[in-house]
């Protein structure tokens, strides 16, 4: 049984565009990146050979889910917000003991059905309870829940935490704690800092695959709230910044132009960006700390043989 989300309205939509765009550093929701094509090109960007975070933290899930699914014990309920297709927990599932049940959280609905029948060819004795909702919003579980006494842990790999602001992932991490109460683990995947080269050639590829991700954004804003951006007048630019330990990306307006929003007009000078995503990036010490800010107690880390990412199992409470 799916149960059902509260889709972003349009004009809700409109009203974040223009709040974001009237800012000093104009910005648009990272959200937004996401429709039906930006998604699609973000499953190219995780094949890339320069964006190493999808390899590095399968091949942590491939060589040590064993001893993760040991941590997280028998008998657990997994949740799962933004599972997408669900690739990543199916290194985990063979290993877990009699666990009590899934609960993939996803806003696509197509995407959550499809993978619910998979798993239920896959792993036919699983419990697996789909929940159709952004894992932004509040998060009620499903009613079969609320009688159950399992363990839950939540799984959140994919290092989505980096594209919070630090606060928010602190707000977010909160949030997961009164989801899986005293007890509960969160098995987290995080990006780690780096050489700023390397993150550059990641978020900036020489195929152009990262730079169409982000300028699918203002197709997006001409279609569904009228704008009127010309897509030959801006560029991506994605770069470290270093002081704030994070990687921007930006769209840059290559001339001074007037840009229409819906009736709104905005006026961009030459090299006026607009600043569309922040990837946030952590060392293992820094991320503990962050974590510690919502209660969670570090148990467990590990890393992929490059040392450019960390998996983390920490336990509330
Ligand atoms: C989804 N998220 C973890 C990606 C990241 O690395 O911050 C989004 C992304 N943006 C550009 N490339 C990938």
């Amino acid at each position: 049984m799916i149960e059902n989300v509260e889709h972003v309205a349009g004009t809700s939509v409109l009203r974040e565009v223009l709040a974001g765009l009237s800012k000093c550093q104009k910005s648009l929701p990272t959200k937004l990146l996401y429709d039906k094509r930006g998604s699609e090109i973000f499953e190219k960007i995780c094949l890339l050979k320069e964006y190493y975070p999808t390899r590095a933290e399968t091949e942590i899930l491939k060589t040590h889910s064993n001893e993760i699914s040991s941590l997280i014990g028998k008998e657990v309920i997994i949740i799962e917000p933004g599972s997408g297709a669900g690739d990543k927990i199916r290194y985990l599932l063979p290993h877990l003991v009699d666990p009590a049940g899934y609960v993939p959280i996803e806003i696509s609905r197509d995407i959550l059905l499809r993978m619910t029948e998979e798993l239920h060819e896959e792993f036919p004795t699983l419990d697996v309870m789909p929940l159709c909702a952004d894992f932004n919003q509040e998060i009620n579980l499903p009613h079969q829940l609320d009688t159950k006494n399992y363990k839950k842990v939540v799984f959140f790999p994919g290092s989505t935490i980096g594209n919070f602001g630090q606060q928010d992932a602190v707000n977010f991490l909160k949030k997961i704690g009164r989801i899986i109460g005293s007890g509960g683990g969160l098995v987290i995947g995080v990006d780690l800092k780096k050489n700023p080269e390397l993150l550059k050639n990641a978020y900036d590829d020489p195929h152009g695959v990262t730079a169409d991700f982000n300028m699918n954004l203002l197709e997006r804003l001409n279609r569904e709230i009228s704008a009127n951006f010309n897509l030959d007048n801006f560029k991506h630019e994605a770069f470290y910044n270093e002081d704030l330990g994070r990687v921007e990306m930006h769209l840059v307006s290559k001339i001074s132009q007037l840009i229409r929003v819906n009736e709104t007009i905005f006026r961009f000078k030459e090299g006026e960006s607009i600043h569309t995503e922040s990837s946030y990036k952590y060392n293992v010490d820094e991320f503990a700390e962050l974590c510690a800010k919502a209660k969670f107690s570090l148990k467990s880390t590990w890393k992929d043989s490059q040392n450019l990412f960390c998996v983390f199992y920490f336990e509330w409470e």
